[in-house]
């Protein structure tokens, strides 16, 4: 499948955690919009506050438990298909996904990461800008690969570091921009603008 499909597109978000990035996506695309649509929400996490934001809103939530990765991808990939998804969002979503999953969803499949890509990949990013004392970071889209925040980056945003800055102060700057920014990077992705 390549974009753009010419049809407006139906999104799967897989949350595990709050969901603002899955709130913001929803808000974004809202049933009238003729872009995109959320249809589908998975959490690995029962009582995820993503799943709450998705019923509020609408929105098909599903648990799908992680006893390992196989079963968790099997089944999610079983909802993913009978919901004909297009393209698949990870928003906070706190797990790795094996290669075969990933590349049965290749440029079909977006993550957000609040670094500037390919600069402080995996857990704990703003503790990684701290500690090398740099003065920019930001926030990353990105397509997934079978790598940890690897793929390549569809869009970016960047803030200042300032001084005196704890992890928490600059995860609240981030935050708002990782919020503008996905829907964007959707939008560029969907028009096949950008292409991994
Ligand atoms: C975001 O900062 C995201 O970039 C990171 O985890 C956080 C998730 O926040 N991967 P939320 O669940 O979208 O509120």
């Amino acid at each position: 499948m390549k974009f753009p499909l010419g049809r407006k597109a139906r999104l799967a978000v897989l949350a595990s955690g709050r969901g603002s990035n899955l709130a913001s996506l929803i808000e974004a695309f809202p049933p009238g919009d003729p872009t995109a649509e959320v249809v589908l929400v998975i959490s690995d996490k029962p009582g995820a506050a993503a799943l709450r934001r998705a019923e509020d809103a609408g929105v098909r939530a599903v648990h799908v438990p992680w006893p390992d990765r196989l079963s968790f991808e099997q089944q999610a990939q079983t909802l993913l298909e009978d919901a004909r998804v297009d393209l698949v969002c990870l928003a906070g979503f706190m797990r790795l996904l094996s290669a075969r999953f990933v590349d049965d969803w290749e440029g079909r499949i977006l993550n957000v990461h609040p670094s500037l890509l390919p600069l402080h990949k995996g857990l704990n990013p703003h503790r990684q800008v701290l500690a090398e004392g740099v003065s920019q970071t930001g926030c990353s889209v990105h397509f997934v690969d079978s790598g940890m925040d690897t793929g390549k980056v569809v869009a970016q945003r960047s803030v200042p570091v300032l001084p005196g800055d704890t992890e928490e102060t600059l995860a609240a700057r981030v935050l708002p921009l990782e919020h503008a920014l996905y829907p964007e990077a959707v939008r560029l992705v969907l028009s096949g603008e950008v292409a991994p």
